[in-house]
């Protein structure tokens, strides 16, 4: 009986020990009060793996934060206004930098027509993460992730800490749609479906390789499905007309990125998803960063999985997205450059 309660004490520590080892995660969101920001802090509030919620924006952080605070799980919260230490303080000692800070697109306007604006907004945030807290994963929403992403490289390059590594443009949504979107015609459950999105994050750049799941459409109904996951983002803002892009989608996609890292970072192992980072894989015709499926580990990314057996369609779709990426890219390396 004594034996008994000691073996089950002694579970219980353990428990206890593996829960608590499960809660030490910093997570920091700039731009917590903007359509994702609030609710990928609500979703990130629910994760049991975070243990501290620092939600920093040039207005109403700190409302946000208040608002959160009160949902009944163990994880701390607080706000940030951007004063001379506020931003510091909300990146000191983060393991998770999520940034979705910036402007999103109106009907009409193509992802590169938000550069001028969030091109600075990125470089800025970036610099600030660089100096605070050089080692966290760097996880970047603000469009356009294909110019964003080479920013952010470039201010840490410039600050002397970039770690390829730990720097991630979030492309999830495009797995995401791709997954709901086959499901949608061929009547299965999204939630089983994963189908791998290489790439970029706009247009013709966002390439689905729905031959790996199996799957073989063909003829009009695949380029239908390939258009839908290439301007899926588009069918949002014009249906928001005018008032925004994807947010609700975005901060469930932007959440479980999050939890994907939080997860590898936390010791589990063959967590993949794909995602936009430095890559080996087309770097020789100018794509210095590429999303393809990405192993995920304590030290952020493990292994860069190369594309694999894909069909002469998507090896097409594929050649028009490198080529494209390779602007985008320099694009987002010259504007520091020129801007540091
Ligand atoms: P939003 O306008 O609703 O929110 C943006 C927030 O950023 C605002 O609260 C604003 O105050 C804040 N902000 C602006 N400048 C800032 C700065 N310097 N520091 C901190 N905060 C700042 O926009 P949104 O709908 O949340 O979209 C945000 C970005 O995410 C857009 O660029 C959009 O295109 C992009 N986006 C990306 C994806 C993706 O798949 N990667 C999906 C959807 C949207
Ligand atoms: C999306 O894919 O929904 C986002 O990139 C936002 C946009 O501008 O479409």
């Amino acid at each position: 009986m004594y034996a008994a309660r000691r073996i089950a004490t002694g579970f219980a520590q353990r428990r206890a020990f593996s829960v608590s080892a499960k809660q030490s995660s910093k997570v920091t969101v700039l731009g917590a009060s903007g359509g994702i920001g609030q609710p990928l802090s609500l979703l990130l509030k629910l994760n049991p793996r975070v243990s501290e919620l620092a939600l920093y924006d040039v207005r109403g952080g700190p409302g946000v934060a208040a608002d959160i605070s009160h949902i009944n799980t163990k994880s701390t919260v607080k706000g940030y206004d951007p004063t001379p230490s506020g931003l510091r303080e909300a990146l000191t000692g983060s393991e998770i930098i999520l940034i979705p800070a910036g402007v999103p697109r109106k009907p009409g306007m193509t992802r590169d027509d938000l550069f001028n604006t969030n091109a600075s907004i990125v470089r800025d945030l970036a610099k600030a993460a660089a100096e605070a807290a050089p080692e966290a994963n760097l996880l970047i929403i603000s469009n356009p992730v294909n110019s964003t992403v080479p920013i952010a490289a470039e201010v840490y390059k410039s600050v002397g800490v970039y770690n390829p590594k730990r720097m991630f443009g979030v492309t999830t949504l495009d797995v995401v749609r791709a997954s709901r979107f086959i499901s949608q015609l061929k009547g299965t459950d999204p939630a089983s479906e994963n189908i791998t999105v290489v790439g970029g994050h706009s247009g013709a750049t966002i390439v689905p390789l729905l031959s790996q799941s199996g799957y073989n459409l063909e003829g009009q109904q695949l380029d239908d499905y390939v258009y839908r996951v290439q301007f899926g983002g588009d069918e949002v803002v014009k249906a928001k007309d005018g008032a925004g892009s994807a947010t609700l989608s975005m901060a469930m996609a932007g959440a479980r990125f999050a939890e994907s890292l939080l997860k590898a970072t936390q010791g589990q192992k063959g967590v993949i998803e794909p995602t936009f980072v430095e890559s080996p894989l087309y770097k020789d015709q100018g794509a210095i960063f590429f999303a393809s499926n990405v192993e995920l580990g304590p030290n952020g990314v493990e292994k860069i999985y190369p594309i694999g057996k894909i069909t002469d369609y998507e090896q097409k779709l594929l050649d028009v997205a490198v080529k494209d990426l390779a602007g985008n890219i320099k694009k987002g390396v010259d504007f520091v450059k020129a801007n540091p």
